[in-house]
C-alpha cells in the first residue's frame, strides 16, 4: 500500500532492516516501510534473515554500507551487544538490544521494548503508574526489559511471579534499586491478588498455538484492575477475553510491538511516529494472515 507521500526508491534512499532468525513472520518491514511513507521519508526496510554464525559480519555489513539503522530480533538481542561500539544505558541493564543507530560509522544499541510498552500502557489504558502495585507473570528475556521500564515509573510494589521461582527472584533482586520488588512462584499469586491494580502477562501463555493457555488464575479479575498482555497474536488472548468478562481495563500486546517500532523510527529520524497508520497497517495484515 502506497501512502500519500510515498518517495520512489532512489540514490537518495536511506536503508534499514531487521536481523533474525526466523524473520519472514516479521511485521516489522510492513510498519516501518509505512512509517516511512507517511511520513515522506525517502527510505526502505527490508527483513535479512541473519544465522547466528554470520551475525558479525551482517553488524560490519551495517556499517560498510551505511544503513541508519537496524532492528534486531530473536535471536541475536543479546550476542548483537559485543559487536557495538557504545550501548545505551536500558539496554545494558535488560541485557538486550534491539535497536541500533548508526551515525556516521559509529553504531549504538538501544532496548525500546520496555519504553515501548509503558508509551502503549499509559496511551491505551490512562493509567498513573505512580503508585500503583503491579503482578508480573513470567520472568524470561521480555519480562526483563518491561519490569525494567516498569520499575522506572515509581509503582509502590512490584510482584514478580514465574514457574521457575529462581528467575523471579533473580529478577526481583537486580531490580531492588528501582523500587519495592519481591520475587515468587505462581501458586503464591493467591496471597496477593487482592491488592493488585495492574497485571501484566510476560510468559508465552496463550499465545498461538497455545491458544486455551492462560498464565494465571483469572478468577478474582474485577472491575478497576488493568489486565495487560504482551503477547498479541491472538490480538486478543483468553486472559483477556476473562478480564474484560471481569469487568477489567484490558490492555492488548499489540500496542508493545507496535510502540517499540515508533521508538525505532524515532531515534533514526527524528521525526515523531505516526503511530497510527502504523497499527493500521499490522492490524490489516495480522487480520488477513
Ligand atoms: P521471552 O523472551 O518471551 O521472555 P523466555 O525468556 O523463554 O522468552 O521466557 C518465557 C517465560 O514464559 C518464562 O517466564 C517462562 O517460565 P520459566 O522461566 O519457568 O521457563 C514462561 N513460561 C513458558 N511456558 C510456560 C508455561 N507452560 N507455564 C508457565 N510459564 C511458562
Amino acid at each position: 500500500m502506497a501512502g500519500k507521500n510515498s518517495v520512489p526508491i532512489n540514490t537518495e534512499t536511506v536503508l534499514y532492516g531487521v536481523f533474525g532468525d526466523p524473520v519472514r513472520q516479521s511485521k516489522s518491514p510492513l510498519m516501518l516501510n509505512r512509517a516511512f511513507q507517511e511520513t515522506g521519508v525517502n527510505a526502505a526496510y527490508a527483513a535479512f534473515h541473519i544465522t547466528p554464525g554470520t551475525l558479525r559480519a551482517a553488524v560490519e555489513g551495517i556499517r560498510a554500507l551505511g544503513f541508519r539503522g537496524v532492528n534486531v530480533t530473536i535471536p541475536h538481542k543479546l550476542e548483537v551487544m559485543q559487536y557495538l561500539d557504545e550501548i545505551h544505558e536500558d539496554a545494558r541493564v535488560i541485557g538486550a538490544v534491539n535497536t541500533i543507530v548508526n551515525e556516521n560509522g559509529r553504531l549504538t544499541g538501544y532496548n525500546t521494548d520496555g519504553i515501548g510498552y509503558v508509551r502503549s500502557l499509559k496511551e491505551e489504558t490512562g493509567i498513573q503508574l505512580a503508585g500503583k502495585r503491579v503482578l508480573i507473570v513470567g520472568a524470561g528475556g521480555a519480562s526483563r526489559g518491561v519490569t525494567y521500564a516498569l520499575a522506572k515509573e515509581g509503582p509502590a510494589q512490584i510482584w514478580i511471579a514465574n514457574r521457575t521461582v529462581d528467575k523471579a527472584q533473580a529478577l526481583a533482586a537486580d531490580l531492588a534499586g528501582l523500587t519495592q520488588t519481591t520475587g515468587m512462584g505462581l501458586d503464591q499469586i493467591t496471597d496477593i491478588k487482592h491488592e493488585v491494580d495492574l497485571v501484566v502477562n510476560l510468559t508465552s501463555q496463550g499465545m498461538h498455538p497455545n491458544v486455551a493457555g492462560v498464565p494465571l488464575d483469572t478468577s478474582w479479575f474485577r472491575p478497576g484492575l488493568v489486565v495487560s498482555d504482551t503477547v498479541y497474536n491472538p490480538l486478543l488472548t483468553r486472559m483477556l477475553r476473562e478480564a474484560k468478562e471481569a469487568g477489567a481495563t484490558i490492555h492488548p500486546g499489540l500496542g508493545m510491538f507496535i510502540y517499540q517500532g515508533a521508538f525505532a523510527f524515532e531515534y533514526w529520524t527524528g521525526i515523531p511516529a505516526p503511530v497510527s497508520a502504523m497499527r493500521e497497517v499490522v492490524e490489516a495484515a495480522l487480520a488477513g494472515a
